[in-house]
């Protein structure tokens, strides 16, 4: 059975401080590792809620609820979604947390499509009940929507040519694997942009790029951060690990504007705007792993973790 190793996992739980009774959210459960040490720290009057859009992940939370002491409930759903629900419940939080992007499950069972390492079919979905997948993508959107995929998900320098070359091979026939993705990413490139890869693979970028936009990965984060936001209780901790610029920015971005406090002029004498911050910044640069995690758990790499407490609650205007 494959484990995903969780990452920053220990960092994770030092920021987020959990105490026995408090109630958890985590937005990607995944395997469990993270949610499993929150568990240990609620203990049996706290309450974990575990979402995924993964039915493997679903099975992994049941095999955890039965072994920890703590409430537990699992939803199924896309986190934007299974936060709104929550919301409308009227649940509050001690914390919320998100480990965006691919578990190892996901990522090493061949016949979903994910890596580039292995010939499986062209799909890529994290929910595989969801219509839209890498096959479709790579088959139907144009050559123009395809090197703007490349470019603005993957930013990949090579975008137009490599979505040139996916257009002239689907035209003699359908590209329905990732061993026949990566063979037309590699033609793309003319011999001395490949040899700069190494060991690496030039199509990883191209790969990104597809599984972001087949999962929806960045509507969901910027769907998802305000939900997030305002389950929490005032006190309670938000925390997010991405894994590349876009997440990572869009994180950045929202934590900073809720620790904004006065936005008037620097030349006005005095405050007239009111604005205090909502937000403490927990970390100020992003958490980034030891090279002792990332020998260890070398998919550890690009990772960085933020987080904030939640100061007050601000009502809606
Ligand atoms: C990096 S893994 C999380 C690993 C987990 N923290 C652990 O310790 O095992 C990311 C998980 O988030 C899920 N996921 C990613 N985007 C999602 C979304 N928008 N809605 C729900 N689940 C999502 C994926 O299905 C995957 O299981």
């Amino acid at each position: 059975m494959t484990v995903h190793i969780p990452v920053l996992a220990g960092e994770l739980v030092d920021l987020l401080d959990p105490a026995p009774g408090e109630v958890a959210v985590d937005c990607t459960f995944g395997g469990g590792g993270h949610a499993r040490l929150i568990a240990e720290r609620i203990g049996p009057a706290g309450t974990l809620i575990g979402i995924d859009r993964d039915p493997e992940a679903q099975a992994r939370f049941e095999e955890m609820a039965a072994e920890v002491s703590c409430h537990t409930r699992f939803i199924r759903a896309s986190f934007a979604d299974g936060l709104a629900l929550l919301r409308d419940e009227g649940v509050r939080a001690d914390m919320v947390y998100l480990d965006l992007g691919m578990s190892s499950m996901q990522v090493d069972t061949r016949e979903r499509g994910f890596s580039y390492s292995y010939d499986a079919p062209l799909d890529m979905r994290m929910d595989p009940g969801q219509q839209l997948d890498a096959r479709e993508i790579v088959n139907t959107w144009d050559e123009r929507r395809l090197a703007q995929l490349f470019r603005r998900l993957g930013e990949d320098p090579n975008s137009g040519r490599i979505a040139r070359e996916i257009v002239q091979r689907r035209d003699r026939s359908p590209i329905e694997t990732t061993g026949e993705l990566v063979a037309a990413v590699e033609a793309a490139l003319p011999a001395a942009v490949r040899r700069r890869f190494g060991a690496g693979s030039p199509a990883k970028r191209v790969f990104q790029a597809i599984r972001i936009a087949v999962n929806a990965e960045l509507d969901s984060l910027d769907r998802a951060l305000p939900l997030a936001w305002e389950l929490l209780r005032d006190g309670g901790r938000l925390a997010a690990i991405s894994f590349h610029s876009l997440e990572d920015r869009r994180v950045k971005r929202f934590l900073a504007e809720r620790a904004q406090g006065c936005v008037c002029p620097p030349d006005f004498p005095v405050c007239v705007c009111g604005r205090e911050p909502e937000a403490e910044l927990i970390t100020g640069r992003a958490v980034v792993p030891t090279a002792g995690e990332i020998a260890d758990n070398p998919r550890a790499k690009s990772s960085r973790l933020r987080s904030a407490r939640k100061l007050r609650t601000v009502a809606a205007a």
